[in-house]
């Protein structure tokens, strides 16, 4: 039966380093000693050829890689893929290849020009025919799997390599006989590694060390119950000789210099096909298009990014760069998936950016109904803050009520309507929007010199002290413009904002008008009112900046008072809460919402314990904002930011560079972050205004 078994080798005749195309050739240019890597062939030839006929192909000058065979194609039956190499430096082995197994009788499939495939370096037949497992990542391209599928009628399973040592799919992954399968499984994503574990159940698998792998463990010839390779460590001949292999170490040190061992220097040219064994592929493709000011903003590179790292490939099919300042580009992508999930995956957040399926690849949404109150079906679109569009029957309607992290209910009773809605809030027989076909989101590409004046003066990001004056200096221009047209500005603050001084600053801002809601928890309304009735904050003096004795008490007696009152505005109308910021609140009639949470005393009458009620309360008051003023809360600041659309300008100010950090990464060019401390951002900000107010008083 082993003598049904041929292999094709090609004697290293030329074989050098010559240049360096994978790591394990950096350092090793010309380093490699000739007669120790023809003697080590020829241990390897020797051990294979008592076990399998070695047929050979005839080496050919300046093309030292050529001994490497497992390169020259993906055999299967009578048919093979020729290789197409990725790097120029060995495409020139393929005419020989090619002659070899036309000379055989075989027929040669061929890809399209500059679609990479590297053969059974990067493909290996499941030892018991089922599958064929192929990789990607670093020489062969993921598009070229359905060819694969096709041309050899058989079920293609795509892994995408991860660690650059391991290029090729053969140097960490190694299929053995009785469905046995040697692995290094960090150098796949993890995607991949799951689907081994869906294929190869556990005692089936044996994943190896990082030692055994760059020794080129994996990178195995196996025949029968034999298994060739360079190096093992006791461990793995232990484990293999478990599963019932012997193995037959050959050491091939000097190939290792080039990135290759003994399965790289061997093709096994009998693959016998199986009858009952079809292709079904997994592998999708879509072709998306962009558009705006896609170098400028980053976007292609965003675009492009996200695609590979989600576990995708892709092809620029055009790319028209706009040639004037103003004019935007535009480009045409081809995506393709190893899966349906993986492509739903990359499609959802390149829907995020913006990108819209190519004219004759759009389509209408895909919609389930609801079956149980405040559950969203499975596959659901989860919506972002950009202004999003969806297409029913033909038409694309403007999504209503837009904001992150919720589902998006379309109605089509008369003219269709979208909304996005919060998963709680949705109801049986609702119509929730599943997948991502016919969902595009809007973003407005603004013109450059708008750009620069508007509030995106310094992009979107965070400034560091350094920068905070200028900062202030715009955001003060920006408030007074709003006040000035009537606009909205709501403020969400933290009780910092009291201990470090700056309570009669926002008092200030509240009554001279630049803020129209105030939202905040039950702790700065407590620290405020403490500092307004006794003083302190917390107990602490706020005049001195000493504890006063016994102070931590003062804290709960204006919890009780204001209890006692009924409500805050109570009792500034029966005149025990003269100054502050939740004074100037009532008496201005600025509404504002306190949300509770479980560290809180008391609570204060006007806290909203019941979350849901506080943040539909908090959602209303956002409603219609131009601009939200962020001070120190970390908690209710990202809370609002999960409310708000793009297009709102944020302003967050914390001392926490980290928190700043998290608002700024919503990624929308409306929010600026400072990183300074808030009672003196608050004074500096009051100055500011007043500079405006009163532009020719000298300080
Ligand atoms: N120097 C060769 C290359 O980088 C080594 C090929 C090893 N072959 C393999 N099937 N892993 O292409």
């Amino acid at each position: 039966m082993t003598s049904e078994i041929r292999i094709l080798m090609c004697a290293p005749d030329h074989y050098d380093v010559d240049y360096v195309i994978n790591p394990w050739m950096e350092g090793n240019v010309h380093k490699s000693s000739r007669d120790r890597a023809v003697e080590q062939w020829q241990g390897l030839f020797q051990v294979l050829k008592d076990r399998a006929i070695v047929e050979l192909v005839k080496p050919e000058k300046g093309v030292p890689d050529m001994v490497f065979t497992a390169n020259a194609g993906l055999v299967l039956g009578k048919e093979v893929v020729l290789s197409r190499f990725f790097h120029k430096e060995r495409q020139g082995e393929e005419p020989f290849f090619k002659q070899w197994f036309a000379d055989q009788g075989f027929t040669v499939h061929e890809l399209p020009k500059d679609l990479p495939f590297e053969g059974a370096g990067d493909a290996l037949l499941d030892r018991e025919g089922r599958w064929l497992w192929a990789g990607y990542g670093f020489r062969s391209e993921l598009d070229s799997h359905p060819y694969l599928a096709k041309w050899l009628d058989i079920e293609v399973l795509s892994l995408r390599l991860m660690d650059e040592r391991f290029y090729h799919l053969d140097t960490c992954f190694c299929p053995l006989a009785n469905g046995y399968l040697l692995y290094y499984p960090p150098a796949f994503d993890s995607y991949s590694n799951r689907l081994i574990e869906m294929r190869v159940p556990e005692a089936k698998r044996i994943p190896i060390s990082e030692p055994d792998a760059l020794n080129f463990a994996c990178n195995t010839v196996n025949i029968g119950t034999v298994v060739v390779m360079n190096k093992a460590s006791d461990e793995l001949k232990r484990r293999l000789s478990a599963a019932g292999f012997d193995v037959v170490e050959t050491p091939l040190t000097e190939f290792l210099k080039a990135g290759g061992a003994a399965k790289c220097l061997t093709l096994r040219t009998t693959e016998p096909v199986l009858a009952d064994i079809h292709a079904s592929g997994t592998v999708e493709s879509r072709i998306v298009r962009m558009e705006g000011h896609l170098l400028d903003a980053g976007l292609i590179n965003q675009a492009l990014d996200l695609i590979v790292e989600g576990g995708g490939s892709f092809q620029v099919l055009n790319f028209n760069l706009g040639e004037q300042r103003q004019s935007t580009s535009s480009a045409e992508v081809k995506v393709t998936a190893p899966s349906h999930d993986v492509m739903e995956a990359i499609m959802s957040q390149l829907i995020d950016l913006g990108a819209l399926p190519r004219m004759d690849e759009q389509c209408d949404i895909i919609w389930e109904p609801v079956i149980q109150d405040g559950v969203a079906p499975d596959d659901f679109y989860v919506s972002t803050i950009y202004p999003t569009e969806v297409r029913v029957s033909g038409e694309w309607v403007q999504v209503q009520k837009q904001r992150m992290d919720g589902a998006i209910a379309v109605d089509m009773t008369g003219n269709p309507t979208a909304a996005c809605r919060l998963l709680r809030d949705l109801k049986v027989g609702d119509r929730v929007i599943v997948g991502v076909e016919g969902i595009r989101t809007v973003r407005k590409p603004e013109s450059r010199d708008t750009r620069s004046q508007e509030f995106s003066f310094m992009g979107a990001g965070v400034s560091s002290e350094r920068r905070v004056e200028l900062v202030v200096e715009q955001i003060a221009w920006e408030m007074r413009q709003i006040r000035d047209h009537g606009g909205k500005v709501v403020v969400t603050a933290g009780p910092v904002v009291i201990h470090t001084g700056g309570g009669e600053h926002l008092s200030h801002l509240v009554r001279e008008g630049y803020v129209q809601a105030l939202l905040g928890g039950n702790a700065i309304a407590v620290h405020d009112m403490e500092q307004s009735m006794l003083g302190t904050s917390l107990g602490m003096d706020m005049k001195r900046g000493v504890s006063v004795r016994g102070g931590h008490r003062h804290h709960l007696k204006v919890i009780n008072i204001v209890r006692r009152y009924g409500s805050i505005a109570k009792a500034v109308e029966a005149g025990v809460v003269t100054s502050g910021v939740m004074y100037e609140c009532v008496k201005n009639n600025i509404p504002f919402s306190l949300a509770g949470s479980i560290r809180d005393d008391g609570p204060l009458p006007d806290t909203e314990m019941d979350l849901i009620k506080a943040q539909e309360a908090y959602s209303r008051l956002i409603e219609g904002a131009d601009l939200i003023l962020m001070l120190s809360s970390m908690l209710h600041s990202i809370g609002v930011g999960n409310m708000t659309p793009a297009g709102v300008k944020m302003v967050c100010v914390d001392i926490n560079p980290a928190v700043v950090t998290k608002l700024s990464d919503r990624g929308s060019v409306e929010s600026v972050g400072v990183v300074t401390d808030v009672g003196l951002f608050l004074s500096l900000l009051i100055q500011q205004l007043d500079r405006l107010t009163y532009p020719y008083q000298v300080a």
